[in-house]
């Protein structure tokens, strides 16, 4: 299959941490409900359905890019199509998210766990890696679910507020913890690996509700698994971004952890991430997906604010602070492109350009 040059590299450019001609952005959930075409397909398709379908998979990710003019595309999936794929039954409910009839609770679930080897078990994710591979001609970012984030869904058995059955198994049984997030460890390690042999460019691990956790529980129960991950997928020499909510008070050991580039919610200002990671990771982030809501001229102001501390420190990917709202205007993300790839620094000495 072809190979296309990329004629835009400055995501992974400014995920190297090196110079940009503009600011890059893209949006965590850029495919999506937004998009009245998006809800159009989904009407005639499942969110599975479209995962497992190469053509209609590659034509997903590659929406937003031809509609928002960003510079990154990500594959269109979702954190459980792994988990699945290692024998856990699961629905994606509307409005709710994955959901787990038989959470798993004993050592006996663990054990029932596939391992999980991914030409096997996903060959239609690999083949629209490909496919988009030889379409896109800017980077396409796979990407998977951190093991905490994946442990969660597997134990809790659907979307959780206090994470009751995981931080229960965590420090009641930290035999079954370990032996759980090393299975899930395996997999994300194979699977980014797949991804990156099919064409991906860059790899985001989804540790979505990692925040949950103190810093302590981070550091004893979380921190070796991703060190361990990160190490390994270095070894692929992509960019490696690893994002969270909430995770504010962890910023400092994700930079420890072998990530190249850290993801920031909006709670957390990008000059204060930035003096907890150092200067050896790029930042991506921060913009308040809700904010896409306020008039235009705050939007301006706020994203220019954003862009002022980003861009102080090389290495930066302007990005929302959590995915895409469903009810958000298409036409407020296209501007809001515009806008970071218009942006000339306001103050003095400020920006990396
Ligand atoms: O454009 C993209 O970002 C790529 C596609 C993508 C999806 N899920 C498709 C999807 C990505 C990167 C994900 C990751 C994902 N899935 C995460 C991590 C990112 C995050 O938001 O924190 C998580 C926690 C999941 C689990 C999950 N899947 C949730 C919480 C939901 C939302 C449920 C809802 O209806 O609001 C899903 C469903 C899902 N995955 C949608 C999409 C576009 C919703 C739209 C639909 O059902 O068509």
């Amino acid at each position: 299959m072809e190979i296309r040059t990329l004629v835009n590299e400055r995501f992974l450019q400014a995920c190297r941490r090196q110079q940009t001609d503009v600011t890059p952005v893209w949006f965590m959930r850029q495919a999506g409900r937004y998009d009245p075409d998006y809800r159009k397909i989904r009407e005639r398709h499942s969110l599975l359905d479209i995962c497992a379908e190469p053509e209609l998979c590659a034509e997903v990710t590659m929406m937003p890019v031809r509609k928002l003019g960003v510079d990154a595309a990500i594959l269109f999936s979702d954190i459980m199509v792994p988990v699945g794929a290692m024998g856990l039954e699961f629905t994606i409910r509307e409005n709710v998210g994955p959901v787990i009839a038989q959470p798993i609770r004993t050592k006996q679930d663990i054990e029932n766990l596939r391992p999980f080897t991914p030409s096997e078990a996903l060959p239609h994710v690999l083949t629209s890696i490909r496919l988009l591979r030889a379409e896109l001609d800017i980077p396409l970012i796979g990407f998977t679910g951190g093991p905490f984030t994946l442990a969660s869904y597997m134990i809790e058995g659907g979307p959780s507020r206090d994470y009751l059955h995981t931080k229960t198994m965590m420090v009641s049984r930290p035999d079954l913890w370990q032996t759980l997030m090393d299975k899930l460890a395996d997999m994300v390690i194979h699977y980014g690996r797949a991804q990156v042999e099919a064409g991906a460019a860059a790899l985001q691990v989804f540790d979505s509700w990692v925040g949950s956790l103190s810093v302590d529980a981070f550091r004893k129960s979380v921190k070796p698994f991703m060190t361990r991950i990160f190490h390994e997928l270095r070894k692929l020499d992509v960019p490696l971004i690893y994002f969270g909510v909430n995770t504010g008070e962890l910023l400092g050991d994700f930079a420890e952890t072998g990530a190249s580039v850290i993801g920031v919610d909006w709670r957390v200002p990008l000059s204060r991430a930035r003096a907890r990671v150092g200067n050896q990771v790029a930042l991506q982030g921060n913009f308040d997906p809700a904010m896409l809501f306020a008039p235009i001229d705050v939007i301006d102001k706020l994203a220019q604010d954003i862009l002022d501390e980003g861009t102080a420190t090389p290495g930066y990917v302007f990005n929302l602070g959590h995915g895409v709202k469903p009810s958000t205007d298409l036409g407020v993300l296209r501007h809001l492109v515009e806008t970071v790839h218009a942006y000339t620094p306001t103050q003095t000495g400020q920006g990396a350009r």
